[in-house]
């Protein structure tokens, strides 16, 4: 049988919720994941050390028997220097929301005015806090992460030392931008190296693959799958995995997020084989995360193999992607 050994697996871009959410959740990254970029978008947000520190606390008791450091992000406000060195050691990144543009970001940034931001990302600078985005406009549905480039280059070009991570690029443009600039960097989702536009609302319409941002066009599917089939080394797998309970998904008024955690390496593996680039998924997955953001993760070591595995229908309350489909690749064991 063909398999595939991976270590350290890290997920730079993941919802973990909170309460019978994050116990339902936590867990199945924790199983195959060995740490992950945890989003601050709680009701209400991650902001004070005391949230950063009673959050991660609260992960924690959800995975006792797996090995899974769960890396703290705040969701960003105009922090001031004093609070950022107060924080530094206990957070991973930054997150920066534009308000409203998705799943509970209202608290976000409104307008990008460089100089009220100015105190707060020169400390990150200085402090080494990355600023992980979420590149959105408020424009067409579409076009929303294509107009956010000319955001990115005004933080890049005005703080040259902070390093700014593209959450979940999803277009050619983004793409682009990442060799214009030495200080971003971004993460890819493995639902957007498969879906596209029409795998939402092509056919019949599918909520479980409706997703801020949404899936693009095929061409901006293959500019993604150009950097992260070859490890680009700037670019991180991020899943995005955002659970919400079946009723919030299959309802007049879909909530967006796409969960994916419990099937992202087996869906990974799959789209590295198919194009042959099986070799570089180790770098994808794990080896750029952890130099672009400096760190170490404990030993561990996922096998695959390629065997048909049937997606279960649900995790507690949560529909995953590819619910009740067979896909190609297992986990057949963990260290
Ligand atoms: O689809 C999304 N869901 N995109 C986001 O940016 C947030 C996430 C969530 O928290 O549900
Ligand atoms: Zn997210």
């Amino acid at each position: 049988m063909k398999t595939h050994t991976l270590l350290m697996p890290l997920d730079m871009h993941l919802h973990l919720r909170d309460g019978v959410m994050l116990e339902t959740v936590a867990p199945l990254s924790a199983y195959s994941f060995s740490g992950g970029i945890v989003m601050p978008n709680l009701v209400p947000p991650v902001e004070t050390l005391e949230d950063v520190r009673a959050y991660k606390e609260r992960i924690m008791a959800t995975i006792p028997n797996d090995y899974f450091e769960p890396y703290m992000t705040l969701f960003y406000k105009n922090y001031d220097k004093k609070f950022l060195a107060s924080v530094s050691n206990d957070i991973m990144a930054i997150k920066l929301y534009p308000a409203g543009i998705t799943t509970n970001s209202e608290g976000g940034v409104s307008s990008f005015n460089i100089e009220e931001m100015r105190e707060t990302l020169e400390a990150m600078s200085i402090l080494g806090i990355p600023l992980c985005v979420h590149g959105e406009s408020d424009g067409f549905v579409m076009d929303r992460e294509a107009e956010f480039m000319s955001v990115y280059e005004l933080l890049a070009k005005n703080f040259p030392d902070l390093k700014i991570i593209m959450e979940h690029i999803t277009t050619k443009e983004a793409v682009e931008m990442l060799d214009k600039y030495k200080n971003l960097y971004a993460t890819i989702t493995v639902h957007h190296l498969i879906i596209t536009l029409d795998d939402v609302v092509g056919g019949m319409m599918m909520p479980h693959n409706f997703c801020k941002p949404i899936a693009k066009r095929p061409e901006d599917k293959e500019a993604l799958l150009s950097v992260a089939l070859n490890a680009h080394p700037k670019v991180m797998f991020g899943s995005d995995s955002a659970p919400h309970p079946q009723d919030k998904k299959e309802s007049a008024g879909c909530a967006a997020g796409v969960f994916s955690a419990p099937i992202a390496l087996q869906l990974l593996c799959d789209v590295f084989e198919k194009h042959n680039k099986l070799e570089n998924l180790q770098t994808f997955v794990s080896d750029n995360a952890q130099s672009i953001y400096k760190i170490c993760p404990e030993f561990k070591e996922i096998i695959l193999e390629k065997r048909d595995f049937i997606v279960p229908n649900i995790y507690g309350t949560v529909v995953p992607m590819y619910a009740g489909k067979t896909i190609n690749w297992a986990i057949q064991s963990v260290e």
